[in-house]
C-alpha cells in the first residue's frame, strides 16, 4: 500500500508542530514498526537540527542534498551555502531513530528571494511530484512533512502534496486563530482550480498544556473559532490525546532526544503515553479516511 502523506500545519509558530513531527516519527517507527519518512519543508530546519548535529548536517546535505533540490535544479543563485548548487540526487537520510529524513535547508529562503527573470519560477507541485515519483510511496508506511507557520510557499507546497494534515495548536487564542487562518487558506486552495489541494484534516492536537482545564480551556475557544467556518466536523476534531508541557522534552532537545528515549518519570511518563495516543489516533483517523470518501 501507498504511504500517507501527513502534514503538520498551523499559520502560528511554537504550537508543537516540529516536536509533534519527530515524535510522531519515533513513535511510529518503534511501537507501531511502520516505515516512516519525515521531511523538513520548514527554512527553519528544526525538525533537521533537532534530529541530527547542525555540523553533521552540513556534509550530509553535499551526499544527500535536501529539500532544496526538490524545487531546483538551476544553479547560481545568491544562497548561504555554495554546495547547494551541485546537482544531488535527494536522499533519505537515516536519523538513527528508526525512521529517515529529508533534510531541510536554511537556502529555502534564499530560493523565495530569487530574482525572478534570473531564475525558473518556483513550484509548488514540485514536492507532490517528487514524493510521487521518488519510489518513497513504496518505500515508506508514513511520510510526515513539517511545515512553516507562514502563509507561504512551502506550506502550499506541503499541503497541495498531502493526502492528510494534523494542526497542533496551543490552548492561547493567536494560536487557535492560526488553526482559524490555516482553515481559510485551505478553504481557498480547494476551491480555486490553480491549486486544488486534496489533502483532509485528521483534526487538531491540543499543545504544551499544564493541565485538563487548558485543555477544555483551547477546545473551546477551537469551537468559536470553528463556528463561522463550514468546512465539515472532521477539520476541527479534537486528538484525545494531547501534548503535555514538560520542561525535560524541551531540555533534551540539544542532545536530540526523543520523548520516547527519556527516562518514563513524572511529566515525562505523561508525555510518553499522550505520544503514544495521538500516534494511534492518527493511525486510526488515516485509515478511516482512506476508507471513506471526503465529507466536506
Ligand atoms: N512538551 C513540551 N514541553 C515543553 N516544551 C516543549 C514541549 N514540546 C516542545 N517544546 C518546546 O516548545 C517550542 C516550540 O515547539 P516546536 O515543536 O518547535 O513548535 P513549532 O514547530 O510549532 O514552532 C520549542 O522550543 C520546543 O523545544
Ligand atoms: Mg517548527
Amino acid at each position: 500500500m501507498s504511504a500517507a502523506i501527513t502534514c503538520f500545519a498551523n499559520i502560528k509558530g511554537g504550537v508543537g508542530k516540529t516536536t509533534l513531527v519527530i515524535n510522531v516519527a519515533h513513535t511510529l517507527a518503534t511501537e507501531l514498526g511502520q516505515r516512516v519518512l519525515v521531511v523538513d519543508m520548514d527554512p527553519q530546519i528544526n525538525a533537521t537540527t533537532a534530529l541530527l548535529p547542525f555540523e553533521i548536517t552540513q556534509g550530509l546535505r553535499e551526499e544527500n542534498g535536501s529539500v532544496y533540490q526538490i524545487f531546483t535544479r538551476a544553479t547560481g543563485f545568491r544562497g548561504m551555502d555554495r554546495r547547494l548548487f551541485q546537482s544531488v540526487e535527494v536522499k533519505p537520510v537515516p536519523t538513527g531513530k528508526g525512521f529517515d529524513l529529508i533534510l531541510g535547508a536554511l537556502d529555502l529562503a534564499f530560493l523565495e528571494l530569487r530574482l525572478p527573470q534570473a531564475a525558473p519560477p518556483l513550484d509548488f507541485k514540485a514536492l507532490g511530484e517528487k514524493l510521487q515519483t521518488a519510489g518513497w510511496l513504496e518505500q515508506y508506511d508514513h511520510i510526515l512533512i513539517d511545515t512553516p507557520p507562514t502563509p507561504s510557499f512551502y506550506l502550499i507546497a506541503s499541503l497541495k502534496a498531502a493526502s492528510h494534515f494534523v494542526i497542533p495548536t496551543r490552548y492561547d487564542h493567536l494560536s487557535v486563530q492560526g488553526v482559524g487562518l490555516l482553515a481559510r487558506v485551505y478553504e481557498t486552495l480547494r476551491a480555486h482550480q490553480d491549486y486544488a489541494i486534496t489533502a483532509q484534516s485528521l483534526g487538531v492536537v491540543i499543545t504544551l498544556i499544564q493541565n485538563p482545564a487548558q485543555r477544555a480551556e483551547g477546545l473551546k475557544m477551537l469551537e468559536d473559532v470553528g463556528r463561522g467556518i463550514d468546512l465539515g466536523d472532521d477539520f476541527f476534531k479534537p486528538f484525545d490525546g494531547y501534548l503535555p508541557l514538560c520542561a525535560d522534552v524541551g531540555r533534551a532537545q540539544p542532545k536530540h532526544r526523543l520523548i520516547g528515549e527519556l527516562p518514563g518519570r513524572g511529566n515525562v511518563k505523561a508525555a510518553q503515553v499522550e505520544m503514544r495516543k495521538i500516534t494511534s489516533e492518527l493511525s486510526r483517523r488515516l485509515k478511516l479516511s482512506q476508507q471513506a470518501p471526503p465529507s466536506a
